[in-house]
């Protein structure tokens, strides 16, 4: 959304955007989001501006963890100085009911739910779960009451040739209960402080296993990270060795999950890790339900097979379970081809689906990715006589159409 002005602005009282402290593992992505730089942060909390948001709701989706949808109505705004020592929200203060001025409490709160409903129309705002999605649990574990998990498995998915490995790692959580479902994520924490002695961030990844576990009915979980170079937290969760502990926070994510409906399709689309929450997927619909009628559609890109993350098992998944496009960027005297390409050049079975009110899409990986993939369902809509400037709304408003991309 393009900013406008403080719908709010010299008005008493306000509902203040704030960012709850508990839950926000200090990622920086409200911060990149914000086209008016309301949101800043110190070595403590990020934090809303109230003199300058003027709830353009752009930094509500991209928020991994859902601390940025937190509301108060409040007679005095509070100040940058005050979040930035909070350790968690206030509570919200008993305000009278009825016209406070000019401005009536319950006029406020209808008009940010319409400054958030008219966010879902465009590329912020809040994303809608799937209507069949089971009912996650969020934000049980938090960086002042860690979960702990211990290494289960630690195991390289790409050829050694390979520069950064990607590995699988197995988390194990004993006798906590730690729910989660399919698309959910959760934060690790690496041990030990920073230059300035505070504890260093947590970091956040997919779940690449279904809710029952990396093996049926086994209380653990899986993740794909890759190496990164320099990467504190990737470089420990790749070195951890079986038995090593871990400290979890989350489960985080209450809309990026799989519908549960048998006939829903579910068109997957992702580059590298991206892959994780649906080898989730997947497995949920191999276990759950193998002969559900609803399709199911990957495309992945990697440079090259040997990079691909889980080449081998994915290879031995049936075809009729799972349609799969392998695309490659580097392979030798082949042309590059990104995950975009191969969607145009299956258009025809595309549109059919998109016309398929049973139809979900998810994209997971670079952040690149997402215009070109934009780009590409435009033109199959175009060449199908399709709208893809009114299905795409119709899609993220009815919980059909999902973005995680870093
Ligand atoms: P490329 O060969 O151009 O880097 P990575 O290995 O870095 O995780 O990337 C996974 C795959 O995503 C690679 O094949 C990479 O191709 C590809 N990729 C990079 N940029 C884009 C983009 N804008 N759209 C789609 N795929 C992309």
């Amino acid at each position: 959304m393009s900013a406008s002005p403080n719908p709010q602005a010299g008005s008493q009282p306000l509902k203040q955007h704030l960012i709850d402290p508990e839950i926000c593992i200090r990622c920086g992505t409200c911060e990149e989001t914000c086209p008016i730089d309301a949101i800043t942060h110190n070595d403590d909390n990020y934090v809303v501006d109230a003199e300058i948001c003027n709830y353009c709701m752009d930094c509500i989706g991209p928020c991994p963890t859902g601390s940025i949808d937190n509301w108060r109505l409040v007679m005095t705004a509070y100040s940058l100085e005050e979040q930035f020592e909070w350790e968690e929200l206030p509570e919200q203060e008993e305000l009278e009911s009825g016209e406070q001025g000019s401005v009536s409490l319950e006029a406020l709160e209808d008009e940010i739910d319409a400054l958030l409903a008219k966010a879902h129309e465009g590329t912020g705002g809040k994303a809608v779960v799937p209507a069949s999605a089971s009912k996650p649990s969020v934000n049980l574990f938090r960086r002042d009451h860690p979960a702990v998990a211990t290494v289960q498995g630690n195991f390289r998915l790409t050829k050694d040739n390979v520069e950064n490995d990607v590995r699988h790692i197995i988390l194990d959580f004993g006798d906590t209960v730690f729910p989660v479902l399919e698309g959910q994520s959760i934060a690790i924490t690496p041990p030990g402080s920073d230059k300035d002695g505070k504890p260093h961030e947590s970091r956040l990844y997919s779940i690449a296993s279904p809710r029952d576990g990396e093996r049926p009915n086994t209380n653990n979980v899986a993740l794909t990270v890759k190496r990164e170079p320099e990467g504190l937290c990737s470089n420990y969760i790749c070195d951890l060795k079986k038995g090593d502990q871990v400290q979890v926070t989350g489960p985080f994510g209450a809309t990026f999950l799989m519908p549960g409906d048998p006939l829903a399709n579910i068109i997957m689309i992702c580059t590298g890790t991206g892959s994780a929450p649906f080898r989730a997927f997947t497995e949920r619909r191999r276990r759950a339900m193998p002969d559900a009628p609803g399709k199911m559609l990957l495309f992945f890109g990697a440079r090259q097979p040997d990079e691909l993350p889980y080449f081998g098992p994915l290879m031995k998944v049936p075809e009729d379970l799972l349609a799969k496009h392998l695309v490659y960027s580097r392979l030798p005297d082949q042309p590059k081809e990104y995950v975009q390409d191969r969607m145009r050049d299956c258009a025809g079975e595309f549109s059919e689906l998109l016309k398929d009110e049973r139809t979900h899409i998810y994209i997971c990986g670079l952040k690149g990715m997402e215009t070109g993939v934009d780009e590409a369902l435009a033109d199959i809509c175009r060449s199908e006589n399709l709208d893809w400037a009114s299905l795409k709304p119709t899609l993220r408003t009815t919980g059909r159409y999902h973005v995680e991309t870093y």
